[in-house]
């Protein structure tokens, strides 16, 4: 028996429209999808009815699946010949895990494709109206996690992206959002930076608050995950670019304010 394949499929940030084509039709034939919980479950309609459909999200009350157990389910189809589509939010190999779980394919030696997906990083911003960079107000940008925003011995340098990166583009960062913005006035961004916190982007419940590193901590307050932040100058442009007016957005929410309604 010839072994399955494992396909690592970027399921795009929510907005079902922003799956690939590639990504589609292996969800059209697949026969076991193993997915996580910010797919929105939409594209698993588009799933054959008598696939199987195994959750690895963390349920309401309870642990993530350990990544290992995650691992041997995607090992143990593969070896018993089915293919298996893995379908992650956003793009797979951008925080994803997986690498990871290419690496634990790899030393099993099952065979695996990578479908890149529309990463949040990117389409988040995009939809609020934000482009990372602009000619006039950014050449560069960063994508971080901001998971590690409180450890002492961050693997992310904020000493050094503060000053050197104009658009930081900040994942799994909400709950350390305090401590990412002390982090970046400490090391020298101005106080006066722009910042937007968009919470459920591409989908018709995305929610955006707007502030500065001065005040955005108690403006994102009912600011609920997933969401990510983008700090920059870039974010001055929303009030110009904003395009997308889901529910959440359609009319500017009670805390959120434009940037420019400061006088910067
Ligand atoms: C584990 S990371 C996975 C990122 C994913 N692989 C990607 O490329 O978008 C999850 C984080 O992505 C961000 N995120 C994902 N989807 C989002 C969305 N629709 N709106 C806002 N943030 C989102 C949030 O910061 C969330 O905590």
């Amino acid at each position: 028996m010839n072994p399955g394949k494992v396909y690592l499929v970027g399921a795009g940030p929510g907005d079902p429209g922003l799956m690939t084509m590639r990504g589609m039709q292996l969800l059209r034939a697949a026969q076991v999808v193993v997915y996580d919980q910010l797919v929105n479950p939409v594209l698993l309609e588009e799933v054959p009815v008598d696939a199987e459909r195994i959750f690895v999200g963390k349920q309401a009350g309870k642990h993530c699946i350990a990544q290992g157990d995650i691992n041997e389910v995607l090992i143990g189809y593969a070896w018993r010949g089915i293919d298996v589509v893995r379908l992650k939010g956003g793009d797979p190999f951008v925080f994803g895990r997986g690498g990871e779980e290419a690496e634990a394919l790899r030393d099993a030696g099952v065979a695996f494709e990578i479908v890149p997906g529309v990463s949040s990083a990117v389409a988040v911003p995009a939809y609020a109206g934000i482009p990372l960079t602009h000619r006039n107000y950014a050449s560069s940008f960063a994508v971080v996690t901001g998971h590690e925003a409180v450890k002492s011995k961050s693997t992310v340098d904020w000493a050094k992206l503060a000053t050197a990166v104009d658009t930081l583009v900040i994942l799994m960062g909400l709950h350390n959002l305090p401590s990412i913005v002390a982090k970046l006035l400490a090391h020298g961004r101005s106080a006066n930076t722009p910042v937007a916190v968009i919470q459920q982007g591409t989908t018709e419940r995305q929610t955006t608050v707007t502030g500065t590193l001065a005040d955005i901590v108690e403006r994102a307050r009912t600011i609920k995950a997933p969401a990510l932040i983008v700090v920059g100058e870039v974010v001055r442009l929303k009030s110009a670019l904003d395009w997308f007016f889901p529910n959440g957005d359609a009319e500017p929410a009670p805390t959120a304010h434009r940037v420019q309604d400061h006088g910067e």
